[in-house]
Protein backbone atom coordinates (compact mmCIF):
# COMPACT_ATOMS: atom_id res chain seq x y z
CA UNK A 1 0.00 0.00 0.00
CA UNK A 2 1.29 3.71 -0.96
CA UNK A 3 1.94 5.90 1.59
CA UNK A 4 0.98 9.51 0.47
CA UNK A 5 1.93 12.89 2.59
CA UNK A 6 -1.46 13.82 4.74
CA UNK A 7 -1.69 16.73 6.25
CA UNK A 8 -4.02 15.79 9.32
CA UNK A 9 -0.87 13.77 10.81
CA UNK A 10 1.42 16.88 10.57
CA UNK A 11 2.25 18.17 13.77
CA UNK A 12 0.85 21.28 13.91
CA UNK A 13 -2.16 20.30 12.59
CA UNK A 14 -2.13 17.54 15.24
CA UNK A 15 -2.11 20.15 17.67
CA UNK A 16 -4.87 21.88 16.26
CA UNK A 17 -7.04 19.91 16.44
CA UNK A 18 -6.76 18.07 19.95
CA UNK A 19 -7.74 22.06 20.36
CA UNK A 20 -10.94 22.29 18.88
CA UNK A 21 -11.87 18.29 19.23
CA UNK A 22 -11.25 18.08 23.34
CA UNK A 23 -11.39 14.42 23.82
CA UNK A 24 -8.87 13.79 26.43
CA UNK A 25 -11.32 12.69 28.87
CA UNK A 26 -12.56 9.84 26.88
CA UNK A 27 -8.80 8.62 26.51
CA UNK A 28 -7.54 9.24 30.10
CA UNK A 29 -7.23 6.31 32.56
CA UNK A 30 -8.91 4.35 29.07
CA UNK A 31 -8.46 0.93 27.57
CA UNK A 32 -8.55 2.45 23.81
CA UNK A 33 -8.40 1.05 20.41
CA UNK A 34 -8.00 3.62 18.00
CA UNK A 35 -8.94 2.00 14.26
CA UNK A 36 -7.14 3.20 11.03
CA UNK A 37 -5.11 5.93 12.97
CA UNK A 38 -2.48 6.30 9.91
CA UNK A 39 0.88 7.31 11.40
CA UNK A 40 -0.64 7.25 15.21
CA UNK A 41 0.02 11.33 15.53
CA UNK A 42 -3.30 12.61 15.81
CA UNK A 43 -4.07 11.60 19.47
CA UNK A 44 -0.25 10.87 20.62
CA UNK A 45 -0.08 13.53 23.12
CA UNK A 46 -2.18 11.50 25.25
CA UNK A 47 -0.75 8.10 25.27
CA UNK A 48 0.33 8.70 28.16
CA UNK A 49 -2.80 9.23 30.08
CA UNK A 50 -4.40 6.04 28.51
CA UNK A 51 -4.41 2.76 30.37
CA UNK A 52 -3.60 1.09 27.48
CA UNK A 53 -3.60 2.28 23.84
CA UNK A 54 -4.25 0.00 20.64
CA UNK A 55 -3.76 1.02 17.35
CA UNK A 56 -4.99 -1.63 14.34
CA UNK A 57 -3.86 -0.45 11.09
CA UNK A 58 -3.75 -2.17 7.59
CA UNK A 59 -1.29 -0.08 6.36
CA UNK A 60 2.31 -2.18 7.12
CA UNK A 61 4.30 1.41 5.60
CA UNK A 62 3.07 2.92 9.49
CA UNK A 63 4.84 0.31 11.44
CA UNK A 64 7.86 2.02 11.69
CA UNK A 65 6.18 5.19 13.40
CA UNK A 66 4.49 2.70 15.73
CA UNK A 67 7.75 1.30 16.58
CA UNK A 68 9.18 4.72 17.68
CA UNK A 69 6.41 5.66 19.58
CA UNK A 70 6.44 3.11 21.64
CA UNK A 71 10.01 3.38 22.40
CA UNK A 72 8.34 6.78 24.72
CA UNK A 73 4.96 4.90 25.23
CA UNK A 74 4.98 1.63 26.90
CA UNK A 75 1.43 1.51 26.89
CA UNK A 76 1.25 1.64 23.24
CA UNK A 77 0.38 -1.41 21.14
CA UNK A 78 -0.43 -2.28 17.57
CA UNK A 79 -1.98 -4.32 15.19
CA UNK A 80 -1.23 -4.44 11.44
CA UNK A 81 -4.72 -5.52 10.04
CA UNK A 82 -8.05 -4.05 8.68
CA UNK A 83 -10.89 -4.12 10.90
CA UNK A 84 -13.04 -6.61 9.25
CA UNK A 85 -10.61 -8.99 10.44
CA UNK A 86 -9.88 -7.91 13.60
CA UNK A 87 -10.32 -10.35 16.56
CA UNK A 88 -9.18 -9.77 20.28
CA UNK A 89 -10.16 -11.44 23.47
CA UNK A 90 -10.22 -7.59 24.74
CA UNK A 91 -12.74 -5.34 25.19
CA UNK A 92 -12.54 -1.69 25.05
CA UNK A 93 -13.48 1.37 27.10
CA UNK A 94 -13.31 3.95 24.24
CA UNK A 95 -12.76 2.96 20.82
CA UNK A 96 -12.18 6.24 18.24
CA UNK A 97 -12.62 5.64 14.56
CA UNK A 98 -12.02 8.79 12.56
CA UNK A 99 -12.35 9.26 9.19
CA UNK A 100 -12.42 5.83 8.51
CA UNK A 101 -16.11 4.49 8.57
CA UNK A 102 -15.47 4.53 4.65
CA UNK A 103 -12.81 2.55 3.81
CA UNK A 104 -14.24 -0.37 5.78
CA UNK A 105 -15.41 -3.38 3.60
CA UNK A 106 -18.20 -4.76 5.74
CA UNK A 107 -22.05 -3.60 5.38
CA UNK A 108 -23.17 -1.05 8.44
CA UNK A 109 -24.74 -3.39 9.97
CA UNK A 110 -21.98 -5.47 10.38
CA UNK A 111 -19.27 -2.66 11.19
CA UNK A 112 -21.74 -1.43 13.81
CA UNK A 113 -21.93 -5.40 15.56
CA UNK A 114 -18.68 -5.52 15.69
CA UNK A 115 -17.81 -2.02 17.60
CA UNK A 116 -20.98 -2.68 19.69
CA UNK A 117 -18.78 -6.06 20.19
CA UNK A 118 -15.69 -4.79 21.03
CA UNK A 119 -16.92 -1.90 23.32
CA UNK A 120 -17.78 -1.93 26.79
CA UNK A 121 -20.84 -1.03 28.71
CA UNK A 122 -20.46 2.38 29.31
CA UNK A 123 -17.76 2.90 27.19
CA UNK A 124 -17.31 5.74 24.44
CA UNK A 125 -17.24 5.51 21.10
CA UNK A 126 -15.46 8.43 18.66
CA UNK A 127 -16.34 8.32 15.76
CA UNK A 128 -16.06 11.53 12.84
CA UNK A 129 -18.40 11.04 9.75
CA UNK A 130 -17.98 10.95 6.13
CA UNK A 131 -16.86 13.02 2.96
CA UNK A 132 -18.36 9.81 1.18
CA UNK A 133 -21.89 8.24 1.14
CA UNK A 134 -20.24 5.07 2.14
CA UNK A 135 -21.31 3.22 5.15
CA UNK A 136 -23.43 5.87 6.08
CA UNK A 137 -25.76 3.68 7.82
CA UNK A 138 -23.16 3.24 10.73
CA UNK A 139 -24.27 6.61 12.00
CA UNK A 140 -28.09 5.94 11.99
CA UNK A 141 -27.53 2.90 13.96
CA UNK A 142 -25.34 4.77 16.43
CA UNK A 143 -27.59 7.23 16.74
CA UNK A 144 -30.06 4.34 18.19
CA UNK A 145 -28.27 2.29 19.92
CA UNK A 146 -25.89 4.42 22.04
CA UNK A 147 -26.35 8.18 23.42
CA UNK A 148 -25.28 11.01 21.40
CA UNK A 149 -23.33 12.96 24.19
CA UNK A 150 -21.06 15.56 21.86
CA UNK A 151 -21.44 16.56 18.02
CA UNK A 152 -18.69 19.03 17.17
CA UNK A 153 -17.44 20.22 14.02
CA UNK A 154 -13.97 18.65 12.73
CA UNK A 155 -12.96 21.69 12.81
CA UNK A 156 -13.23 25.38 13.89
CA UNK A 157 -11.76 28.67 12.46
CA UNK A 158 -10.10 29.26 9.45
CA UNK A 159 -10.32 25.42 8.43
CA UNK A 160 -14.01 26.32 8.47
CA UNK A 161 -14.20 29.05 7.14
CA UNK A 162 -12.03 28.09 3.77
CA UNK A 163 -15.01 24.92 3.62
CA UNK A 164 -12.16 22.13 2.82
CA UNK A 165 -14.06 19.88 5.13
CA UNK A 166 -17.71 19.36 6.56
CA UNK A 167 -17.58 16.71 8.60
CA UNK A 168 -17.99 16.01 12.34
CA UNK A 169 -16.81 14.16 15.08
CA UNK A 170 -19.41 12.48 17.44
CA UNK A 171 -18.84 11.02 20.46
CA UNK A 172 -21.41 8.02 21.64
CA UNK A 173 -21.95 6.35 24.99
CA UNK A 174 -23.05 3.02 25.36
CA UNK A 175 -25.48 2.65 27.98
C1 LIG B 1 -8.56 8.89 5.89
S1 LIG B 1 -7.36 8.05 6.83
C2 LIG B 1 -7.68 8.65 8.49
C3 LIG B 1 -6.44 8.62 9.34
C4 LIG B 1 -6.61 9.15 10.78
N1 LIG B 1 -7.63 8.41 11.49
C5 LIG B 1 -6.93 10.62 10.80
O1 LIG B 1 -8.08 11.00 11.04
O2 LIG B 1 -6.02 11.42 10.55
C6 LIG B 1 -8.01 6.41 6.88
C7 LIG B 1 -7.16 5.46 7.71
O3 LIG B 1 -7.85 4.22 7.84
C8 LIG B 1 -7.01 3.16 7.46
N2 LIG B 1 -7.87 2.07 6.95
C9 LIG B 1 -8.24 1.84 5.67
N3 LIG B 1 -9.00 0.74 5.58
C10 LIG B 1 -9.12 0.25 6.85
C11 LIG B 1 -9.76 -0.89 7.42
N4 LIG B 1 -10.43 -1.73 6.66
N5 LIG B 1 -9.65 -1.11 8.75
C12 LIG B 1 -8.95 -0.24 9.53
N6 LIG B 1 -8.33 0.86 9.04
C13 LIG B 1 -8.40 1.11 7.73
C14 LIG B 1 -6.09 3.78 6.44
O4 LIG B 1 -4.92 3.02 6.20
C15 LIG B 1 -5.82 5.13 7.08
O5 LIG B 1 -4.84 5.06 8.08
Amino acid sequence: MKHTHYIRQSYLFCKYRNHVLGIEKYLTGKNVLEVGPNKGALFAQYYPQAKKYTLLEPNRHFEKYYIKLQKKHPNLHYKIGGFEAFSTDETFDTIVMMAVISHIKLDSQSIFARIDSLLNKGGFLIVETNNTKRNLEVFALCDRNYEKIEAKASYSGIMKWLKIDYRNVLIYRKA
